[in-house]
């Protein structure tokens, strides 16, 4: 193992440029640990998000020699070329400064994809029983550990050619809650997902797939609602 690592690090808006930075190895040392030692050691000016580092709170994604990846979780090892890495922001969303990205379009999809859970029971009532191996609390389940990290919205072809495209992780929180059961605001959310920039925008080639952290399948979860909005407007329901 080369005991120097060379990392290639974004600064500044979409006009910035990569700064290049020398930091020393580490046995399981992590794409965070390499920003935060940069950050810490070299220069504190450096601007880069995270929180739980653990892989839970979905903050710390970035674009890791040209992959969107959760940076807490990678290690080095795993994506060094050479003796260097190229760290730069999410793509598909603008810069605040340097590794932090602005989430605000990304989370204001999800509103528009009504990816809010809407009940009619209240406290007193008893709980609802939704069996675990009905068909329909398995595709709720299959799609439920989203972290929100942005990493499936960067890795989309179609978000970037088209930027009103509600994009793969809203449409798989669409998915989730038109599967349940509890849910009462199924016609709304299906109107929302089966516009023009909704689910029929999605060419399933599935890069959100293939790098989602979590090992979701928003590309699944498209495909179902695809489905269900098609045989919906063949109804007349829509
Ligand atoms: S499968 Fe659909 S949502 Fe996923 S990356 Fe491709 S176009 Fe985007
Ligand atoms: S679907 Fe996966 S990649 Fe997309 S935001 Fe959720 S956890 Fe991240
Ligand atoms: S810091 Fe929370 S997921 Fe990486």
């Amino acid at each position: 193992m080369d005991e120097t690592l060379h990392a290639r690090i974004w600064r500044g808006q979409a006009q910035g440029s990569f700064k290049a930075y020398r930091v020393p190895r580490r046995q399981n040392q992590t794409i965070l640990d390499v920003v935060t030692y940069v950050q810490r050691h070299l220069d504190p000016s450096l601007a880069y998000r995270f929180a739980c580092r653990v892989g839970m709170c979905g903050s710390c994604a970035m674009t890791v020699n040209g992959v969107p990846r959760w940076t807490c979780r990678t290690r080095v090892a795993e994506v060094v070329d050479g003796s260097g890495v190229e760290i730069a922001p999410l793509a598909h969303l603008p810069v605040v400064r340097d590794l932090v990205t602005d989430m605000r379009g990304f989370f204001d999809k999800w509103s528009r994809a009504k990816g809010r859970f809407v009940g009619e029971r209240t406290r007193r009532d008893e709980f609802a029983v939704v069996k675990p191996d009905s068909a329909a609390r398995v595709a709720v389940d299959a799609g439920i550990e989203c972290i929100g990290c942005g990493v499936c919205y960067a890795a989309c072809d179609v978000v970037g050619w088209r930027p009103d495209f509600l994009g793969p992780a809203a449409l798989n929180r669409a998915w989730t809650l038109v599967n349940d059961r509890r849910d009462t605001a199924g016609r709304d959310r299906m109107r929302a997902v089966a516009g023009d920039a909704g689910c029929h925008a999605c060419h399933t080639q599935g890069s959100c797939t293939t790098w989602c952290p979590k090992h979701l399948a928003p590309t699944a979860a498209i495909a179902g609602l695809k489905r269900v909005t098609a045989k919906a407007a063949m109804r007349g329901e829509l």
